[in-house]
């Protein structure tokens, strides 16, 4: 039998402030994408995507030590947890009780609990158990989170598992069980620019979105409770679209975001947890794109809007408003005041259980 040209290797990176081990895994996909994980918030670092020629280019954006993450707030990379994006003043009243949460963000001015609190599951060590099963390699990452963690209820188990397959699909497997209702609303943080990372904005990136609706927001990045159609709006990515095409125009939304951050709804989101496919990420010089296919109803288009020089990248280059994308799979933001959103609660002896898979390829 051929030997399998898929492989991981591990190497000790660094100990965290606190003085936790951290190792970076490279997992080497049989067809030819490679990645770098690690278990400080489940981190993807570098990501190695072939062009049309099959030149190798890290597309993502991210730092070579722990301490930058540290350091940087943007989330580069991350797991995100418990809570991803906003939870409106860092309130929420579930079975009567009122919980209170970590102010950590102010967009507009409007205070609200971002990604999960002051300290994330992104600024945790995780356990991490490399494997491979033939030519499938990946990590499993699990981590417990108090009852209280950052002011949310229950002790809480979860569990990702991340997998690199032969026909270069990284998949994101979120499980998680409570011993207390809890909201939970997992994603992943990586910001792409599939020129290579540090080179230039995803402004000429082509987006296709399989949303036809947003959840409209206020201008603390809060969702008024709208729902509203992307037709005719510099929101509507249903046909092919630069990011960078309408970024500009008068509107308020974008004026809100800065740019594109918002939650887009799935025209046909799942029905059975298999995942459906929500967008499209194109660049024409390079040939390179993905799809991300998801078995969550929204997802977040994060535009990069406050990436800048303040934050140098991993090949010491400056990084500048639009250096990379991030594309968030999501329940709704502030969905734990929202009973009219798809709930994001989890009760004891239920299990989270979602799936987002990015595929990467050439054209
Ligand atoms: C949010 C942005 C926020 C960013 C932080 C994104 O997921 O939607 O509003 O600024 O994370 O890096």
């Amino acid at each position: 039998m051929e030997e399998s040209k898929a492989y991981v290797a591990s190497q000790f990176l660094a100990k965290t402030s606190s003085g936790e081990n951290i190792n970076t895994y490279t997992l080497q996909g049989a067809g030819g994408v490679r990645m770098d994980v690690n278990n400080y918030g489940g981190k993807i670092t570098r990501l190695f995507l072939p062009d049309r020629k099959g030149e190798l280019k890290d597309c993502i954006l991210g730092f070579n030590d722990v301490e930058g993450y540290e350091k940087v707030d943007a989330y580069l990379g991350s797991l995100i947890g418990r809570y991803g994006n906003r939870i409106a003043f860092g309130k929420f009243t579930l079975d009567g009780q009122t919980y209170e949460l970590p102010l950590n963000n102010d967009p507009g001015g409007l205070q609200c609990c971002l990604h999960g609190g002051a300290k994330g599951w992104d600024a945790f060590a995780w356990k991490p158990i490399p494997f491979q099963e033939g030519d499938t390699v990946g990590v499993i990452f699990t981590f417990e989170s108090p009852d209280g963690d950052q002011g949310f209820p229950g002790n809480v188990k979860v569990k990702v598992t991340y997998t690199l397959t032969p026909d270069n699909v990284w998949r994101i497997e979120y499980e998680a069980v409570t011993d207390k209702p809890t909201p939970i609303n997992m994603t992943q943080h990586v910001y792409f620019n599939l020129h290579g990372e540090g080179e230039g904005t995803i402004l000429d990136h082509d987006l296709t979105l399989f949303a036809d609706k947003m959840t409209v927001v206020n201008k603390g990045l809060i969702p008024t409770g709208e729902i509203a159609s992307v037709k005719g709006t510099p929101f509507d990515f249903t046909t092919p679209h630069k990011i960078g095409e309408r970024i500009r125009v008068e509107n308020e939304q974008l004026a809100f975001g800065k740019g594109y951050d918002h939650n887009f709804v799935l025209t046909e989101p799942s029905k059975d947890g298999a995942p459906v496919k929500a967008a499209e990420l194109y660049e024409a010089t390079s040939g390179r794109y993905l799809e991300v296919w998801t078995s969550e109803p929204g997802i977040q288009i994060y535009s990069g809007n406050y990436l800048g020089p303040h934050i140098v990248g991993k090949n010491g280059i400056p990084y500048q408003e639009n250096s990379g994308v991030a594309m968030e799979t999501q329940h709704y933001p502030d969905s734990p005041n929202r009973p009219e959103f798809p709930s994001t609660i989890v009760r004891p002896g239920e299990t989270y259980r979602t799936v987002t898979e990015y595929r990467f390829g050439v054209k």
